[in-house]
């Protein structure tokens, strides 16, 4: 792990707003200069967390005085919503709740309705699934259509020496199983595999869910942001991943649900079920990337591995009208061009990049 301590702050840096430029065809998708569409709004809506996983938030980095956002600089959800409604109008057609923790966001369940009530948006959120238990049937009738849970193992021992605030496993399980009672599903789990960390957990992971229901993905750790230290060495490769289950549970490879679908899919040959494999580091997928995300304070980033976003908010607060916002977002996606999982170097894994507890993911 790496000790510096990064001044985070000064790296959310912004970027011009592009001049509009010509707009699509009415109809017309929007396209990006690699021909990608606009899909998926990423949004997230708390830049805090309850856990202080090493790889994400490590608690040298992320202690006592970290400045994390007044309330005055975090979007309102009526900011949100009017925001999604514009991207949807630009083709948007899946919202992911992210964070921090998604669902320490106070009231997060009237957000959900009112996003729900633009109508045609799949809703979808990712959490560390400490607080489901108590919240998914709340969620669920605030129309929110499925979950994904982050959960690393279940060992105690390796799952507290990740988050480091001595989160049980247990909890997370109940989470997970009263997310699937209340109808948010197909739940998928996500565990993000760090070599001699964790890798000795993929197998007993992938056993205790199969035949569940529930999808597992297994994600490559990745050199996000610039306080986790990353080295190639800690990425275990999908493909060994793949291997090492199949050994003992064989697997066979299924189709995309849809084009630029983030994980890889396998199903088990005696019909236990399915699960995913997202391979970031050794098969990157940005040809087919349709994602934007939002951060907490309205910064709006056409990459996860970006160090400078578009300050949507001074849109919103400085009356910029449906028209305009429109526009600058139209005129950013039509001029971005990132690909920074297909570049990826040992230098470009130093750089400065906005954190994951920031963007969500
Ligand atoms: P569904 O297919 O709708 O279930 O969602 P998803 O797989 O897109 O969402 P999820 O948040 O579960 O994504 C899983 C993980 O994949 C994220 O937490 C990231 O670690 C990684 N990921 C998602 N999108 C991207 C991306 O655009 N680029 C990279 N490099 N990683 C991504
Ligand atoms: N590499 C891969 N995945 C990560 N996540 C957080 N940090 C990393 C990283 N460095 C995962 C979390 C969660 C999702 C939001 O991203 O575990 O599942
Ligand atoms: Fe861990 Fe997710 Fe919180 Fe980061 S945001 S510290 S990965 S639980
Ligand atoms: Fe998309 Fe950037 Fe991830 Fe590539 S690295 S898939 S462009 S978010």
């Amino acid at each position: 792990m790496s000790n510096r301590v990064i001044p985070i702050r000064d790296i959310r840096r912004d970027k011009t707003i592009p001049r509009a430029r010509v707009l699509r065809a009415p109809g017309e998708p929007l396209r990006d200069t690699r021909q990608r569409r606009l899909h998926d709004l990423r949004i997230s809506v708390t830049d805090r967390c309850n856990f202080r996983c090493t790889y994400c938030m490590p608690k040298e980095v992320f202690g006592k005085d970290h400045p994390f956002l007044p309330h005055s600089e975090v979007l309102t959800f009526e900011e949100i919503v009017r925001l999604a409604r514009l991207f949807k109008q630009h083709g948007v057609r899946k919202i992911r709740l992210t964070g921090g923790e998604p669902l320490l966001r106070r009231n997060i369940e009237r957000l959900i309705e009112m996003l729900a009530d633009i109508g045609g948006l799949e809703l979808t959120l990712t959490t560390n699934g400490s607080l489901l238990a108590r919240k998914a049937r709340a969620l669920k009738d605030a129309g929110l259509d499925r979950v994904t849970v982050s959960l690393d193992s279940l060992d105690d021992a390796v799952f507290q020496a990740i988050n480091d605030v001595e989160f049980p496993v247990a909890k997370v399980l109940e989470g997970i199983e009263a997310a699937a009672a209340a109808g948010l599903t197909p739940v998928k789990i996500n565990m993000v595999v760090k070599r001699g960390v964790n890798d000795h957990c993929i197998v007993d992971m992938a056993r205790r869910f199969k035949g569940s229901g529930h999808i597992l993905r297994f994600i490559e750790f990745m050199d996000v942001g610039a306080t986790n230290g990353w080295r190639m060495d800690d990425v275990v490769p999908s493909a060994e991943v793949i291997r090492r289950i199949d050994a003992e549970m064989p697997l066979e490879p299924i189709d995309p649900n849809y084009e630029g679908e983030v994980a890889q899919r396998w199903r088990y040959r005696d019909g236990g079920g399915e699960i995913g494999v997202i391979s970031s580091v050794t098969q990157a997928f940005c040809g087919t990337c349709t994602r934007a995300r939002l951060s907490t304070e309205g910064k709006l980033y056409t990459c996860l591995f970006a160090s400078a976003g578009y300050d949507f908010r001074a849109l919103l607060r400085g009356g910029a009208s449906d028209e305009e916002i429109a526009d600058a977002i139209a005129a950013i996606w039509q001029a971005r061009s990132d690909r920074y999982s297909e570049i990826r170097t040992k230098e470009t894994a130093r750089m400065q990049k906005i954190e994951m507890s920031y963007i969500g993911g």
